[in-house]
């Protein structure tokens, strides 16, 4: 008895020291692999250094990646209103089709043209060559796919999102609003449309979505999104639409690529384009309803909440493909003046991370 309460002391103690520690050594000035790091790459110290690791917090941009698909004709030979980008990973093929055959289908929306593309970086894991070869059959069928050559991961996201700016400012001058959304999220692409062609809507210097005015800089260092003081010194990130759906006006990605050398990249994309933004003098812009842009809401959604909606997280391809068509059938309202129909709770964006 007193031999096992000893020994559960002793390891709650220890936990306890090495929290602390870990604590401790990622809140000092350097991270503390650094100086290890140094010591085991003098091997590497002739690289030039926008070539070393930049750490666990950054990434690796700006810097020169290359397309290395890049055959769609999308603004080579159309003129889009509306870009709508998919970051995805090379191996959701899935759910590419499964947005190939709902939302992504929809090519004029209320007279304008509406053109869906995929982003990705290279496959990695043992079955890289066959993953690519595969990928280059699908781009032949459909000419949606835009890959360069970085390492595709979570970590590189940042990456992705400045490539996909790189991208636009080479091809897409022309085009009036570009979306970004991830794969996971139905679009309601006519809502957007409309809010897009609202005389109230700025065409220059536009970003909206689900802002979020006071994201804290989260200092846990077992959250996903632990962010060192050394990296960022404020309490809070600067304002910034989540990165499930964000909207900007097509002047913004050359004004964004133009500051993003003086703002080392963070792997966490959407506040970094929040911190570039800062930087511009450009603050983000609330969408006009609450009710458009809905991060973790209470599922299933009604018919009333869909017709709302602009973008929404779903949990699965099949909820997707569920809601869409029920707007296609013609989601709704309920006819009933005076009647209230309980509308899902926009959650706060910090319950996505469990706060
Ligand atoms: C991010 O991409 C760069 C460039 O390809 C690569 O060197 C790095 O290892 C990647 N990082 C991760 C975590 O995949």
């Amino acid at each position: 008895m007193e031999n096992r309460r000893h020994l559960k002391c002793i390891l709650i103690c220890s936990l306890t020291a090495v929290t602390i520690i870990i604590i401790y050594l990622s809140e000092i000035s350097e991270p503390f692999s650094a100086p290890l790091a140094r010591k085991f790459s003098t091997s590497k110290s002739s690289v030039s250094s926008s070539a070393v690791d930049p750490g666990p917090y950054h990434v690796a941009y700006p810097r020169n990646y290359k397309f290395i698909m890049d055959e769609t004709p999308t603004c080579k030979t159309t003129t889009p209103f509306l870009i709508v980008i998919i970051p995805v990973a090379p191996n959701e093929e899935a759910t590419r089709n499964a947005i190939r055959n709902t939302w992504g289908k929809e090519k004029v929306v209320l007279d304008q043209l509406v053109e869906t593309l995929f982003i990705i970086g290279l496959p990695g894991g043992h079955d890289a060559e066959q993953q690519q070869e595969k990928l280059k059959q699908e781009n032949e069928r459909h000419h949606d796919l835009i890959q360069s050559n970085f390492q595709d991961s979570y970590h590189n996201l940042t990456i992705k999102t400045m490539l996909m700016l790189e991208w636009l400012v080479q091809h897409c001058a022309e085009a009036s609003f570009v979306l970004k959304v991830d794969s996971d999220v139905l679009l309601n692409v006519k809502n957007l449309v409309e809010l897009l062609l609202d005389p109230n809507t700025a065409k220059q210097n536009y970003m909206t979505g689900l802002v979020w005015w006071h994201s804290p800089v989260l200092r846990n260092p077992f959250n996903k999104f632990y962010m060192p003081k050394y990296v960022i010194p404020e309490s809070e990130y600067p304002p910034y639409p989540l990165g499930m759906a964000y909207v900007m006006s097509l002047d913004l990605p050359r004004k964004i690529l133009d500051v993003s050398p003086q703002i080392k990249a963070i792997f966490i994309e959407d506040a970094y384009l929040g911190m570039c933004l800062k930087r511009l003098g450009i603050s983000p812009t609330d969408p006009p309803e609450e009710t458009m842009f809905l991060v973790n809401p209470q599922h299933p959604l009604s018919s009333c909440s869909l017709s709302k909606v602009i973008a929404v997280m779903t949990t699965d391809i099949s909820q997707m493909q569920r809601y869409w068509w029920m707007i296609r059938r013609g989601a709704r309202c309920p006819d009933l003046s005076g009647s209230q129909e309980h509308f899902g709770h926009r959650v706060s964006p910090l319950s996505i991370f469990g706060l």
